[in-house]
């Protein structure tokens, strides 16, 4: 894989993200094509990746693996260029949200090879999470697979429409976190704490609480029941926390973010 040249449709956030990740994992700077409108944009992803930067469009289709990584309003433009340009032996990784395969389809040509992926933030340090889907199999997935395990985790949904479901657990998640750090931190600068040191405890509990999430081996349930004890100061909060709807606040935010992503793909 690491021989594969790699082309950037949009060189933004979410194409950085990507970008550094493979070049940390020791893919080949030289290898990989960014295209965007913003010269100043690319020539910071020269300068700090190495990358090469073109604005010739024949360029960009010389990859085996072309990611488009522009905003979904943007896709439409961007792909006009690149209509039937596309070969079979090509895989198309659309970064995307909401933006269906039939839409892809319809705007690259039919003979295009898609990969649909939903990333999150936390791709940008090397810790997202992505959910993968596609109706091809084999190498066009092994090479998305590789691109997203670059900046993070991966896994793969078995149906198209379970990718709203993911944008509203992991793509907006990291937004709730964010929500619930800033408002631990307000609550503890309530109690009389500094905003500096309120927000370095928020923010290294959230980090301390990530981490055993994902390396204890145990359920978020689990850990919660563990670090409760009875009649303590965690249980006096979370007796409040549940009291007051905390659960049914949580599902009904989520449901209306995937009710969101549905709306926005149609
Ligand atoms: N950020 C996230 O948390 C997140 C999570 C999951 C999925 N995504 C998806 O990732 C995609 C990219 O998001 P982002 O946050 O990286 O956006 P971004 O920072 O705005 O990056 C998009 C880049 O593409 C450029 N561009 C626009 N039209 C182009 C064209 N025709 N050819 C080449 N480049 C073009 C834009 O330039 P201008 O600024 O000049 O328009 C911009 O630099 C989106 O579709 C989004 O849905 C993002």
């Amino acid at each position: 894989m690491k021989e594969q040249k790699i082309s950037f449709i949009g060189g933004g956030n979410m194409a950085e993200a990507i970008i550094a990740g493979l070049v940390r994992s020791g893919h080949e700077a030289e290898k990989i094509y960014v295209a965007d409108p913003q010269s100043s944009r690319l020539q910071l992803l020269q300068q700090k990746y190495g990358v090469q930067t073109c604005q010739d469009r024949l360029d960009l289709m010389q990859a085996e693996v072309v990611v488009l990584a522009v905003k979904p309003q943007q896709i439409k433009a961007a792909l006009q260029d690149f209509r039937d340009m596309f070969r079979a032996d090509q895989t198309l990784v659309s970064i995307a949200a909401g933006v269906t395969l039939a839409q892809l389809r319809e705007m690259a040509g039919e003979q295009v090879q898609l990969v649909r992926v939903m990333p999150n933030t936390p791709a940008l340090v090397g810790a997202g999470v992505s959910a993968l889907f596609s109706e091809q199999a084999g190498e066009h997935q092994q090479r998305a697979e590789y691109l997203l395990r670059a900046c993070g985790q991966t896994l793969w949904v078995e149906r198209e429409k379970d990718l709203h479901a993911v944008t509203a657990v992991s793509g907006s998640g990291p937004a709730y976190f964010f929500l619930l750090a800033e408002l631990i931190q307000g609550a503890g600068q309530t109690l009389g704490l500094t905003p500096e040191v309120a927000a370095k405890l928020a923010n290294y509990t959230a980090l301390g609480a990530g981490k055993m999430l994902v390396e204890s081996g145990r359920t978020a349930s689990e850990l919660r029941q563990q670090v409760t004890s009875p009649g303590g100061t965690t249980q006096a909060a979370l007796d409040v926390m549940f009291e007051e709807g905390l659960p049914e606040v949580v599902r009904n935010a989520v449901a209306a973010a995937a009710r969101r992503s549905a709306e926005l793909g149609r």
